[in-house]
């Protein structure tokens, strides 16, 4: 089991892979180091976009991973028990779609996971600081939910200090995830403002060596990120 590190992990989103060699992406990280990744799962109605089903964390599971299971869905309750069933660790929805995040975290958690919540851009961050208790994982995306290969949001880096600074001071077990257009030239900067788990979909797999990329991206989260 993986508890929130004192430095960051970088987590390759399977979004971007190669559907045609999927597994073998998987395998070329797997041997770089990667233990965890994540896996985006997108209904057309949250998102204007479709994504996968829980046959994809089956693969990922097989594989060896830990994986996180991020539900960009309108009813993410409903279909969570899929994805725990297919062996995902830390499920995460949308503070968005919820009317009681409390609840909804603890629902997950009685499903068996670890549970996550997610504010998109334009959602400030005092509602994930207020259910920091009942997460697992606290996640702050850097694009607009829906695609990858997006700009990153450098703006957004004021919500990870916040949470950083929330789950520092009550000493809570809570990893801090950055989701959305992280490469190796601003990875620095949600690193050095305490995110300790740094979503990369296209920068890992839409390179020429994923595991080297993956690598390069380590060594800079590692330098940059801020120690409590
Ligand atoms: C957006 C997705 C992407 C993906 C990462 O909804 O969540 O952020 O995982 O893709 P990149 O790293 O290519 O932005």
């Amino acid at each position: 089991m993986i508890v929130a590190a004192k430095s960051p992990v970088i987590v390759p989103s399977l979004l971007a892979g190669d559907l045609a060699r999927l597994g073998d992406q998987l395998d070329e990280v797997k041997a770089a180091g990667c233990a965890w990744v994540s896996v985006d799962v997108m209904d057309g109605h949250f998102v204007p976009n479709l994504s996968f089903g829980p046959d994809f964390v089956r693969l990922a599971k097989k594989k060896g991973f830990y994986i996180d299971t991020h539900l960009m869905v309108t009813n993410p309750l409903d279909v969570a028990p899929w994805f725990v069933e297919a062996g995902s660790d830390i499920v995460t929805l949308h503070i968005e779609v919820v009317t009681d995040a409390a609840a909804a975290l603890k629902q997950l958690r009685l499903m068996g996971t670890k549970a996550g919540l997610a504010v998109k851009p334009k959602t400030p961050v005092d509602g994930l600081i207020k259910q920091l208790e009942h997460c697992d994982l606290a996640l702050v995306m850097t694009v607009e939910p829906g695609f990858g290969g997006q700009k990153f949001m450098a703006d957004m880096m004021p919500k990870i200090a916040a949470l950083r600074a929330a789950i520092d001071a009550k000493n809570l077990d809570c990893w801090i995830q950055v989701d959305g257009g992280v490469n190796a030239v601003n990875i620095h900067q949600a690193a050095a403002a305490g995110a300790d788990s740094l979503v990369a979909g296209s920068a890992v797999f839409a390179a020429k060596d994923p595991a080297a990329a993956f690598r390069e991206l380590e060594l800079k989260a590692r330098a940059a990120f801020k120690t409590q």
